[in-house]
């Protein structure tokens, strides 16, 4: 089904099913630990061993020699495979560092090893005693430091909307000088890591040349072409399966070397393999959030009016890595007539740099949001009032371009009103409560709604069952519950008639979970295959599938009503298709919306930070389930409030890797740091988005809320932190 005009009237305005707060069917599985994440499918092949995965101890040069002697000789280990014994192996999608093979360390903790055993411990204790030497090479690890070799790069990480090294509109620089109220700041925030709570893990089994990997990933077709090109498979000979995921936040959105080394493993080994990165080689073998050191100014009127505005955003990778786009909701966020937004890119030997939760806007807007809060000050202007004075309906850079709904203002409003902002006291430091500072902030959130093609087959049966089949992933974020929701809806079944199949590369391939893409386009490839579906069955009973009405368990079509079982007599029918967008989002610009509110107290003896108070009011187009969009946005904010307070990769300069690497030194928020949220989604629906008129809430949820905590932090001390995260040595 190609949409390339708004859409109409259509079924799921009906909203019986689609709409409604259902519960996530596959939460009960999940909260009751019955949901097999990848490295617990011991069912799906016999005999399995297990793969342990050394990373390389240095962080740039050669690996000279392996000696995998002493760790041959210790009783179950079956089989050993290092990177000398395999040619530099091609990289798959989205990966800039090599995974496996070759001497060459791009990285530390770069898998240099795999030793296969019958238990995890004889691998593990086997892998020790391999002896690695090595060439080591200076490499460049402080992004500070390098910030001043940076060069002028373009974006894209393959989830955001990427944009030039350099975007002007007008005269930047002159409309700047000439500006009476001016801001000149720059913030910068750290090196970040997805930290979900399932690791990254592959069972591998070959039959032949054909290789299933069971293993957790957000993006199965990426990763069946990917798995095929680095390990030199066509790709029918490759399935992955995918079913559960624990949380991924970008991190899987590629194969990473679990894969690659279950693959390898399970080849050496000749039986199936099963691979988890353990959490202390998660943190530098895989990727993380990429620090940044970001420049905003602000020119405005006496009045408020912003005249001139430049973000420029300098941040590090490894060769051939693309930088953080965090100067993207720049771009669109506020009008202004000159502006300018660029990014710069410094050579880093750190692990690879990619995309984690609204990647682009959620460090972007920690800074410009920070920024906007510092410039109403100046001009002695509410922080919303400001915001609502340089709103805009266009893309501010190209002004024929509307946004094809935008309701920021709304967000902000009903915000305010909600969360009691009128009682804020604007000048900072003055509200006390017992030993607390306490201070209220403010933060427009932004991110972009992606349009991308998402394809899904449906089967009705003779039983009047429907089994929805699309490679679609959930991870974590109700895609099971709203493919349902979809699916009953269109063929007029209650929810419990409906069987939703994730995650299979057998299936056909869907959008896939990343960019908060995946609700809307995942469940309108259900529709366009359920519209198949549709008119398969009108056909089969003689009438005419415009006419048709699925409903209560009934086709019915002029004045006949048949069950829809009935309908199956003769066998069961199929419908398959997939959603392909036009131009429609060229020609409009789709984003999502939110007014992050957040209210905080500050020990005034030890500086400690608590969030008291959250609420955010969203504006994403039609909310498909409020339960688990809510869940979504909630999750958005609890990182919001870590990126805020606590998260920071530590970078061991000298030895260029990530200190910090386990969940004890990588702090994240947990429950007893998080207070009640609330969460308000505008009751709207977008036509240009999808025939599901919905579009994404999982990112949308974490950008803006790390400089809402910090302006909030600011009107409770007077203090202003533009360093992240703002711990208490920073306030003291
Ligand atoms: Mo993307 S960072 O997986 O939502």
């Amino acid at each position: 089904m190609k949409f390339d005009t708004p859409a109409g009237q259509n079924p799921i305005d009906r909203l019986a099913v689609v709409g409604k707060p259902t519960d996530r069917i596959d939460g009960k599985y999940k909260t009751t630990g019955t949901a097999p994440y990848a490295y617990e499918r011991h069912d799906v092949a016999p005999n399995q061993a297990y793969g342990y995965v050394l990373g390389a101890t240095i962080a740039k040069g050669r690996v000279r020699r392996i000696d995998t002697a002493a760790a041959r000789r210790v009783p179950g280990v079956i089989a050993i495979v290092t990177t000398l014994d395999m040619p530099k192996l091609g990289l798959g999608m989205m990966n800039v560092a090599n995974l496996f093979g070759g001497d060459e360390i791009q990285h530390y903790h770069q898998a240099i090893a795999v030793v296969v055993a019958e238990t995890f411990e004889k691998a593990r204790a086997a892998a020790f005693l391999v002896k690695v030497d090595y060439a080591p090479v200076a490499g460049k690890f402080d992004l500070t430091a390098e910030a001043k070799t940076a060069k002028p790069v373009e974006g894209g990480s393959g989830e955001g909307s990427g944009g030039g090294a350099e975007d002007r509109h007008g005269d930047f620089e002159g409309a700047f000088a000439q500006a009476p109220a001016r801001l000149d700041e720059t913030y910068t925030t750290p090196d970040e890591s997805h930290a979900m709570m399932e690791p990254h893990a592959t069972v591998a089994a070959w039959e032949g040349e054909k290789l299933t990997l069971w293993t957790s990933n957000q993006m199965i077709a990426w990763g069946k072409n990917s798995v095929a090109k680095i390990l030199g498979l066509k790709p029918e000979n490759v399935r992955i399966d995918s079913p559960y995921i624990g949380g991924g936040f970008g991190g899987k959105l590629f194969i990473r070397a679990d894969a690659v080394l279950a693959a390898l493993g399970s080849k050496a080994a000749k039986r199936p393999v099963k691979v988890a990165l353990t959490r202390p080689i998660i943190i530098n073998n895989t990727t993380h959030r990429p620090a940044t050191i970001q420049r905003v100014r602000i020119g405005a009127t006496k009045d408020g009016h912003i005249t001139a505005i430049a973000h420029e955003s300098t941040s590090g990778n490894l060769q051939d890595g693309k930088p953080e786009t965090a100067v993207d909701q720049t771009k669109l966020l506020y009008a202004g007539a000159n502006r300018l937004t660029a990014m710069r890119l410094a050579h880093l030997d750190l692990p690879e740099g990619n995309a984690m939760r609204a990647p682009g806007e959620a460090p972007g807007l920690m800074a410009l949001e920070m920024a906007m809060d510092e410039m109403a000050e100046r001009l002695g202007l509410d922080p919303v009032e400001f915001r609502i004075r340089n709103d805009t309906q266009v893309d501010p850079g190209k002004p024929e371009r509307p946004f094809s709904q935008r309701d920021l203002v709304g967000c902000m409003r009903l915000g305010a009103e909600r969360f009691g902002w009128a009682q804020r006291n604007p000048k900072p430091g003055q509200v006390r409560d017992g030993q607390w500072l306490v201070g209220m902030g403010m933060a427009a959130g932004f991110r972009n709604n992606l349009l991308t093609k998402s394809g899904a087959r449906v089967r009705l049966g003779r039983d009047g069952l429907v089994t929805v089949e699309t490679d679609m992933t959930d991870i974590g974020t109700g895609s099971y519950t709203i493919i349902a929701q979809t699916a009953a809806e269109m063929m007029g079944v209650p929810l419990d008639r409906v069987v939703v199949k994730l995650g299979d590369s057998d299936f056909p391939a869907s959008a896939g979970s990343g960019g908060q893409w995946g609700a809307n386009n995942a469940t309108a490839g259900v529709y366009a295959a359920c519209v198949k579906l549709r008119e398969a069955v009108a056909q089969r009973l003689g009438v005419n599938s415009a006419d048709a009405v699925f409903e209560d368990g009934q086709v019915r079509a002029g004045n006949r009503a048949v069950p829809l079982a009935d309908a199956m007599v003769g066998g069961e029918l199929t419908g398959e298709d997939l959603i392909e967008y036009g131009d429609l989002s060229k020609k409009q610009q789709q984003s999502t919306f939110a007014g992050h509110f957040v209210e905080v107290g500050v020990d005034v003896d030890t500086a400690e930070v608590r969030v008291r108070r959250m609420l955010a009011v969203c504006a994403a187009g039609r909310i498909l389930n409020p339960k688990s969009a809510r869940s979504q946005v909630i999750g958005g904010m609890t990182m919001g409030v870590g990126a805020a307070l606590m998260e920071d990769l530590a970078v061991d300069t000298k030895r260029g890797f990530f200190a910090n690497h386990d969940l004890a030194g990588y702090e994240v928020p947990v429950h007893a740091d998080i207070p009640h949220q609330e969460v308000i989604f505008l009751d709207e629906v977008d036509p240009q988005s999808s025939p599901m008129k919905a579009k994404g809430v999982g990112e949308l949820g974490i950008c803006g809320v790390g400089a809402a905590v910090a302006n909030a932090i600011y009107n409770a001390t007077g203090i202003r932190v533009r360093d992240y995260p703002i711990t208490l040595d920073k306030l003291l």
